[in-house]
């Protein structure tokens, strides 16, 4: 089989010509069409893969993304989709797209603290991935109890506090335990949190900040007039954080899968054709380097500052 030429940071046009030295048909494609910013010259391989024997395709970011973004969102929330393709476009069970979706997790989680985003949110089993086969279900609520034990300790050490934000009281016994405990035992930390959205739903979530309002004014709580959008709010989940400022999904799909619904009214959106236990150092930075270039107005004329 032909060498595949390690092209990974090149520019597209050493990586085209080491490929066809290797004999290789070379597509070019780009991760999201170049924006402003440095000149076609600045255009570098982020990852390779042999579409046939001896066609390579070169995905291309523009600009680099070895340098650090100009700026980072306090609050990134990633859709982690993608990890059945993964498996399947390797023959492998679905179970081990999940296996190596958990360790993308690990490595994201790092990426992020060294960045300094403040706030994490990991999507990782919607209130309709119920859906799915009991086998498959039952993988994923095993990968949440093992990782929640073999993790804590790593993420006590380094500083990163675990949320689990979702309908806990809907999870199986042991993993409502083992998610409790990792929340416990790293509540103290403070260089960033991690929100782990288990058996979330962002309707279901809406709903049940509805029904908490509803019935403190049916109790004469609070006075129908208080239930405004900063109510509401407190009332979610996520009260006290600040909104996600950047919503990431990975595999290509483009749409929201409810998710983070009331928070992500005014969020950046970015989406990578990336499968997430392939998403890289380099596709973490691609994003935030096209969230560094946008502009936003909040319904204004200006952009804000962030
Ligand atoms: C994301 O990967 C993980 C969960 C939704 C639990 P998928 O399992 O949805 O992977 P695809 O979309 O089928 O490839
Ligand atoms: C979204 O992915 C949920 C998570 C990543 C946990 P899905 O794979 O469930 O989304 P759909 O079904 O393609 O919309
Ligand atoms: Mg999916």
């Amino acid at each position: 089989m032909t060498q595949v030429p390690d092209t990974v940071g090149m520019t597209a046009q050493e990586a085209a010509l080491a490929c066809s030295n290797a004999g290789l048909q070379v597509v070019l494609r780009h991760t999201a069409p170049p924006r402003s910013g440095p000149g076609p010259g600045e255009a570098r391989v982020i990852r390779s893969q042999l579409l046939s024997p001896d066609t390579v395709e070169l995905l291309i970011a523009t600009p680099t993304a070895e340098r650090l973004p100009r700026l980072i969102p306090r609050h990134l929330a990633i859709i982690c989709d993608g990890n059945g393709r993964w498996a399947g476009a390797r023959g492998l069970p679905r179970e081990k797209g999940h296996r190596a979706g958990t360790d993308k997790i690990r490595s994201v989680v790092e990426w992020c603290l060294e960045l300094g985003v403040e706030y994490l949110s990991l999507y990782i089993f919607s209130t309709e991935n119920w859906r799915r086969p009991p086998d498959e279900v039952e993988g994923l609520m095993n990968l949440i109890t093992e990782s929640a034990a073999k993790d804590t300790a790593e993420l006590v050490r380094s500083g990163v506090r675990i949320r689990v934000l979702g309908q806990l009281d809907g999870l199986p016994p042991a993993v409502r335990e083992a998610v409790g405990r990792i929340s416990e035992l790293t509540a103290q930390c403070s260089k960033m949190v991690c929100n782990l959205l288990v058996n979330y739903g962002g309707r279901a979530e809406i709903v049940a900040a509805c029904r908490s309002l509803v019935r403190q004014a049916c109790s004469g709580a609070i006075d129908p007039s208080a239930v405004d959008e900063e109510a509401l709010g407190r009332h979610l989940l996520t009260a006290g954080m600040p909104d996600p400022d950047l919503v990431i999904r990975t595999a290509g799909d483009v749409r929201l899968s409810n998710f983070l619904l009331w928070q992500s009214a005014y969020s950046e959106l970015h989406f990578a054709p990336v499968l997430w236990p392939d998403f890289s150092r380099s596709d973490l930075f691609w994003a935030l380097d096209d969230y560094s270039q946008r502009q936003r107005r909040f319904g204004g004329l200006q952009a804000e500052g962030r």
